[in-house]
């Protein structure tokens, strides 16, 4: 039998991380772990709770309390929290706007961290985030680094919302993203940041298909 690959894909917002890993994962029956919606669920609960984003302690009283569950549905994810379903309400801009700042903590890093690498124990993982091939996966078979300009990803972001019947703002998306970009790539622990021997793919004129492609040819050469 095929050895089970563990993967990782890091990259900043919009690169195509979560596309690629879903497709990738589906076609080798593999689970697909999305890391950013674990930071976005803390985040939606400490906005609920009135918790300050700055405040760790309090984040960490409010992890501690939270199961977070990535279950399979169709071609998508569901994101549960104690068994309710805030896959939607995690991808809202007021989520957005302050996601950098919840998951800049070093304790709230080490509880995702230490939850998603249990998540990954069996192999057969595909795992999307920041830190993957750095902090989460420091071992994984296959480690990518997804690049794109900040005008191309925003207009992704922007087909996306339109396509989905939301409210977008082209030059706001910008805005943010480039926001982002700056927070989780300078943040002091664990930083976006490509691993020394992550391969980096720039995206910006790829199809979705073209980057399935080439992370499905990394793979097969592990296999
Ligand atoms: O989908 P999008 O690219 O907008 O972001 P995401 O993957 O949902 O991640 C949201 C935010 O969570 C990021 O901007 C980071 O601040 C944080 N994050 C992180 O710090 N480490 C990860 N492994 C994943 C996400
Ligand atoms: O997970 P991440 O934030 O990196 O990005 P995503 O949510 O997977 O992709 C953002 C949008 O870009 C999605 O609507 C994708 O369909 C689109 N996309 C694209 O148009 N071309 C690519 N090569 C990759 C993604």
């Amino acid at each position: 039998m095929n050895k089970r690959l563990s993967v990782a894909i890091d990259g900043p917002a919009a690169a195509g991380k979560s596309t690629v890993a879903k497709q990738v994962a589906k076609e080798f029956s593999y689970i697909y772990i999305d890391t950013g919606a674990m930071y976005r669920a803390l985040t939606l609960k400490a906005i609920q709770s009135g918790a300050d984003p700055e405040n760790e302690k309090d984040l960490m009283e409010l992890l501690q309390e939270m199961e977070i569950s990535l279950v399979p549905s169709g071609t998508q994810q569901l994101v549960l929290v104690n068994g309710e379903d805030v896959s939607e309400a995690i991808r809202t801009s007021a989520v957005t706007d302050h996601v950098s700042a919840v998951s800049m903590h070093g304790r709230v890093r080490a509880e995702m961290v230490k939850r998603q690498q249990e998540m990954a124990s069996s192999g057969g993982v595909v795992m999307d985030g920041r830190d993957i091939g750095t902090h989460v996966l420091p071992h994984a078979d296959v480690k990518v680094f997804l690049l794109a300009s900040v005008e191309e990803r925003a207009k992704r972001r922007h087909e996306e919302n339109l396509s989905r019947g939301y409210e977008s703002d082209l030059s706001l998306l910008e805005k943010d993203i480039a926001r982002r970009d700056k927070l989780d790539s300078e943040r002091e622990i664990s930083p976006l940041r490509k691993a020394e021997d992550a391969v980096e793919i720039d995206t910006t004129s790829l199809s979705i298909e073209d980057v399935v492609v080439r992370i499905k040819q990394l793979m097969e050469e592990r296999l």
